[in-house]
């Protein structure tokens, strides 16, 4: 129907970080939420009772040394309880209508919403994330939770009326599946975990959620809020835990009734394989994974615009992002100019404790992180091709923090994985050669993000013709798509789709039955 595409709402309010006065407030309510409540715990929530024990401290990415809550983990006997339970509450959920499912959804946004100082707060301490993500994390996760609600209200509860040659009276309607396991990573800790759990739920199914172990705390904060919000606290259950233990339990279970995964390509795959493995009935993975992305400058593209892009896209989360660049293809008549320019630019960014106001780029998540990034800037120097390091700020020593650097590459090619930090690698092409570097960019198998600044006119269209990519972005940067506008997701090695934030994600978290009247 039409209406699936039309604007008829609203996604949730921005804030001005320049505002003084908007600045102030945030500081009063986030400085209240960083010692709110005494210490903050993190445990398995099984039907609404959230399990403690004395657990494991969480530290910060920003500073090891700080101690930001407790995480008890969940273990097998919590996977089975929680798939117990969720099975058992599933059908009454499923026989709810829509409509009450979206209430649901929006109750949680208003509450969301009304914690946002707390939500934010519990992103910055536990995954490093700056003021100004978290802050768009919150909004993210709000849309996503309206959103949905709003497609599910116009997709689920009305039968679609097939006519045709039969002479009969045919039905299509859409109906949730059954446990739905929901796998979500640590770099939109808030956002992602809430946009598959909302998906899930809103369409009908029940939820056991595995957050990432880096993001427990604001997980267990996000399904207390959701069950105060109504959501039935037999239909939704939080395990965080470990991957490698309770990933193939979940996913193994023939009570799993399909499987939303966001992450990285490798445990993609296991997913996969475990699926394909199993016994029961054969059910949907929505996988949604990293990318090698690339973008294209020509040298028509406007310098300070680009590098502004360029910055932004490489560096803001630390290069933390799915979207993020990691691939900058340059003309070579323009790459001496833009790369000097870069360079400059790279170096007014502030790297730093994420709480400061004023920081651009904050921690990376965890010291194997950062470890990893270490080792990839090791071989990268041996081979001589580190162009730039910013500066680190100078108070950042107990802290896991990565300065962003630049890198020069020959080929598209050598750059054969995600390096997820903010680590930039440059390659230059020449003139006449863009559709080949197009098809180099493909050939890497990723197909998540792509961005181009050219002002040749048919330029973007050439690319966007034979670029395989999920998103592209013209003559701006590469992150931060809007929830219902720029719906997010790849193909290939970057995801099955369909997208979030789009109006088809529900649907592939539904079964579809057709019934025929014979009248
Ligand atoms: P990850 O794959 O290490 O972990 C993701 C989740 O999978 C975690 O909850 C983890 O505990 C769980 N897991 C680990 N092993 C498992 C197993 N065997 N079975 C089931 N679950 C298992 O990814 P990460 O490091 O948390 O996140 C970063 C990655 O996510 C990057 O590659 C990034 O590009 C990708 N990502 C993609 C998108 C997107 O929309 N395309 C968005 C955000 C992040
Ligand atoms: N949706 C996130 C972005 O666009 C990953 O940056």
């Amino acid at each position: 129907p039409a209406d699936l595409y039309a604007p008829h709402r609203r996604n949730s309010a921005g804030l001005d970080f320049s505002d003084r006065a908007a600045m102030a407030d945030l500081a009063v309510e986030m400085g209240c939420a960083f010692g709110r409540g005494g210490p903050r715990k993190a445990g398995p929530i099984i039907g609404g009772s959230l399990r403690t024990r004395t657990g494991e401290a969480v530290r910060s990415p920003r500073d090891t040394a700080a101690e930001v809550g407790r995480v008890t983990w969940a273990g097998e006997q919590e996977v089975e309880e929680s798939l117990a339970a969720a099975h058992a509450a599933w059908p009454a959920w499923e026989g709810t209508r829509a409509e009450t499912r979206a209430r649901l959804l929006e109750k949680v946004a208003d509450l969301y919403e009304q914690h946002r100082a707390e939500l934010m707060a519990l992103c910055v301490d536990e995954a490093g994330r700056t003021l100004r993500d978290a802050h768009a994390e919150v909004r993210e996760a709000v849309d996503f939770c309206r959103y949905y609600a709003w497609q599910a209200r116009r997709q689920l509860d009305r039968p679609v009326v097939l006519p045709g040659p039969t002479g009969e009276h045919n039905e299509l309607t859409l109906h949730g599946r059954g446990v739905f396991a929901c796998i979500s990573p640590w770099n939109f800790p808030l956002a992602i975990f809430t946009g598959q759990v909302a998906a899930a739920l809103v369409a009908g199914n029940a939820v056991v959620a595995k957050p990432a172990e880096q993001a427990s705390l604001t997980a267990t904060r996000a399904v207390a809020l959701m069950h105060q919000a109504g959501i039935p606290r037999q239909v939704l259950h939080c395990l965080p835990g470990s991957g490698d233990l309770l990933g193939p339990a979940l996913v193994r279970d023939r009570r799993v009734a399909g499987v939303v995964f966001t992450g990285s390509v490798e445990t993609a795959r296991r997913i996969h394989q475990d699926l394909a493995g199993r016994e029961g009935p054969i059910v949907p993975l929505i996988a949604e994974t990293g990318g090698i992305n690339a973008m294209i400058v020509d040298s028509t593209a406007l310098h300070e615009q680009v590098v502004a892009d360029i910055v932004r896209s490489a560096f803001l989360s630390a290069g933390q992002r799915c979207s993020a660049l990691r691939l900058l293809c340059v003309q070579e008549d323009v790459a001496e100019p833009l790369l000097h320019i870069l360079q400059g630019a790279m170096d007014t960014l502030v790297v730093g404790d994420p709480r400061w106001l004023a920081t651009d780029v904050g921690p990376v998540i965890d010291a194997e992180a950062l470890e990893g990034l270490r080792s990839h800037h090791t071989r990268m120097q041996g081979m001589g091709r580190v162009i730039h390091r910013a500066p680190v700020s100078g108070d950042c020593e107990q802290g896991l923090y990565m300065p962003p650097t630049l890198y020069r590459l020959e080929r598209p090619e050598e750059l054969d994985r995600e390096v997820f930090g903010p680590m930039l690698h440059v390659v230059r092409w020449r003139s006449g050669e863009l559709e080949d570097l197009v098809d180099r960019i493909n050939a890497l198998g990723y197909g998540l993000t792509l961005g181009l600044h050219s002002r040749i006119a048919g330029a973007a269209q050439q690319v966007r013709r034979r670029a395989r990519v999920g998103n592209l972005y013209i003559n701006r940067d590469m992150v931060g798509a809007v929830v219902g506008t720029q719906p997010f997701g790849g193909e290939g090695l970057s995801g099955t789709g369909f997208k979030a934030g789009g109006p088809h994600y529900l649907l592939r978290f539904v079964s579809e039955r057709v019934a025929t009247f014979n009248t």
